[in-house]
C-alpha cells in the first residue's frame, strides 16, 4: 500500500440561475422538445447571462467544496482546473481562479481533456498525493458552453446538447485505509479521431499569420464541429471497456459498485453502457435531464447532487467513466 492515500474530502457545485427548457430553444434553433428528449434525454440546461465567466461559476463550486471538506482556502496547496471553455486563452483558469479566491502562491494549472477532464484530473491529483507532493488539492471542472455555441438552426445539432456549470472537489491526503480512498484509474487518448469533435478556431494551424481572422469567423470556425454518430458509438464502446478494465485491476465486479457516475452526453449512451455491463439503472446517477452536457463539470456536479439527494454516502464504492473530444476517455474507481 502507498504511504499516503488520496480521497475526496469535499465536493461542491454550481450552475447559473437561468434555466432554458427545450421549449425555450424551439424557435431560435428550429428544434423541438420531442427531438431533444427522444435523442438525448435532455429536458433543460443552465446558460449564463451577462458577463459571468467560467471562473465565476468555479468560485461558487469551490466555496461549497471547501465548506464540505471543512477546510480553509489556506489549506489548499495545489489547483488543477479542467476546462475547454476558459475565461481567456492564457493564462489558464487555475490562475484566474486563484486570484479571484485570493489564494496566491500555490501552483495552479489547467488541463484540456474535455469531457474526460475530471477523470484525468482525479488521476493526477491522486498521483501527486501518493508521492507526497501535495496534501489538499482543489480539482475543478467548469464550463461555459453557451457563449461558444452556434445558436442558429445551423448549429442546432450541437447547441441543444450543452449547458454551463461547475463542480469542484478537494482531494486530500490521509493515512491509508484498507480498501479506501481513490483506488484505480484508466486513461486513454486517440488523437487520430480529434476531428470527430473539435473546435477549429482560434488556432495556429489555419492561417499563415493569424490565430483568428475575419474569414474564420465568417466560416463559423469558432464553433464546435461534431460527428455525433461516431462520438456516440465510440463513447459506448470505450466507456464500457475502460470501466471493465479498472474494476478488474482492483479485483472488483459491477455488483461490488454502489453507484456509477458517467459522463453526461446522452442518456442513450449511458443506458447502453449500463445494458452492456449489466448495471441496474438505479445505480447510475444521471443528471443530463437537468443540465445537458457540462463537459468537465459533469461528474463532480453529479456527485454533489447525489450527495444532496442521499444517493451517495460515505463508504460507497463509486465507479466513474467518461468519453469525449480528443478522443479521450477513461474511468476511475474509489471508495467515497
Ligand atoms: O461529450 C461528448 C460529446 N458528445 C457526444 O457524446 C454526443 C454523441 N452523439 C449523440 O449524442 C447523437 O449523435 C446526437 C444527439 C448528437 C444526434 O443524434 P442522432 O440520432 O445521431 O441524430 P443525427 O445527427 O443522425 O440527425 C438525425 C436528424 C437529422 O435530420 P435528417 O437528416 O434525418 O433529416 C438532423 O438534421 O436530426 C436532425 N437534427 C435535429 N433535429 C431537431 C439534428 N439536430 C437536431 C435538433 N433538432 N437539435
Amino acid at each position: 500500500m502507498a504511504a499516503t492515500q488520496a480521497y475526496i474530502k469535499g465536493i461542491g457545485a454550481y450552475v447559473p440561475p437561468r434555466a432554458l427548457t427545450n421549449f425555450d430553444l424551439e424557435e431560435q434553433l428550429d428544434t423541438s422538445d420531442e427531438w431533444i428528449q427522444q435523442r438525448t434525454g435532455i429536458v433543460k440546461r443552465h446558460w449564463v447571462e451577462g458577463d459571468t465567466s467560467t471562473t465565476d461559476l468555479a468560485v461558487e463550486a469551490v466555496k461549497e467544496a471547501l465548506e464540505d471538506a471543512e477546510l480553509k482556502k489556506e489549506d489548499i496547496d495545489c489547483i488543477i482546473f479542467a476546462t475547454l471553455s476558459p475565461d481567456h486563452d492564457f493564462p489558464g483558469n487555475g490562475c484566474w481562479l486563484q486570484a479571484k479566491m485570493d489564494m496566491g502562491g500555490i501552483p495552479a494549472f489547467d488541463i484540456r481533456q474535455q469531457c474526460t477532464g475530471f477523470i484525468y484530473g482525479l488521476s493526477m491529483a491522486d498521483a501527486f498525493i501518493r508521492i507526497g507532493q501535495y496534501k489538499n488539492i482543489l480539482l475543478i471542472g467548469a464550463e461555459i458552453h453557451s457563449k461558444g455555441l452556434d445558436r442558429t438552426p445551423e448549429g442546432r445539432n450541437v447547441a441543444v446538447l450543452f449547458g454551463d456549470g461547475a463542480g469542484a472537489c478537494v482531494i486530500s491526503a490521509r493515512e491509508p485505509v484498507e480498501g479506501g480512498g481513490i483506488m484505480a484509474h484508466d486513461l486513454f487518448a486517440d488523437g487520430n479521431s480529434a476531428k470527430e469533435l473539435w473546435l477549429p478556431a482560434p488556432g495556429t494551424a489555419l492561417d499563415p499569420e493569424h490565430r483568428i481572422t475575419k474569414k474564420m469567423l465568417d466560416d463559423k470556425l469558432q464553433y464546435p464541429v461534431m460527428n455525433g454518430r461516431q462520438v456516440f458509438m465510440n463513447a459506448v464502446k470505450k466507456m464500457s471497456e475502460s470501466l471493465t478494465m479498472t474494476l478488474k485491476k482492483q479485483g472488483k465486479t459491477i455488483d461490488d459498485v454502489d453507484m456509477f457516475f458517467f459522463h453526461q452526453a446522452n442518456l442513450r449512451i449511458n443506458d447502453k453502457v449500463g445494458e452492456i455491463l449489466g448495471i441496474p439503472p438505479e445505480k447510475v446517477f444521471n443528471t443530463i435531464q437537468d443540465y445537458g452536457n457540462t463537459t468537465a463539470a459533469t461528474i463532480p456536479l453529479g456527485m454533489r447532487d447525489a450527495l444532496k439527494a442521499g444517493k451517495l454516502e460515505r463508504g460507497m464504492l463509486v465507479g466513474m467513466a467518461a468519453f469525449g473530444s480528443g478522443f479521450t476517455w477513461g474511468s476511475s474507481l474509489l471508495r467515497f
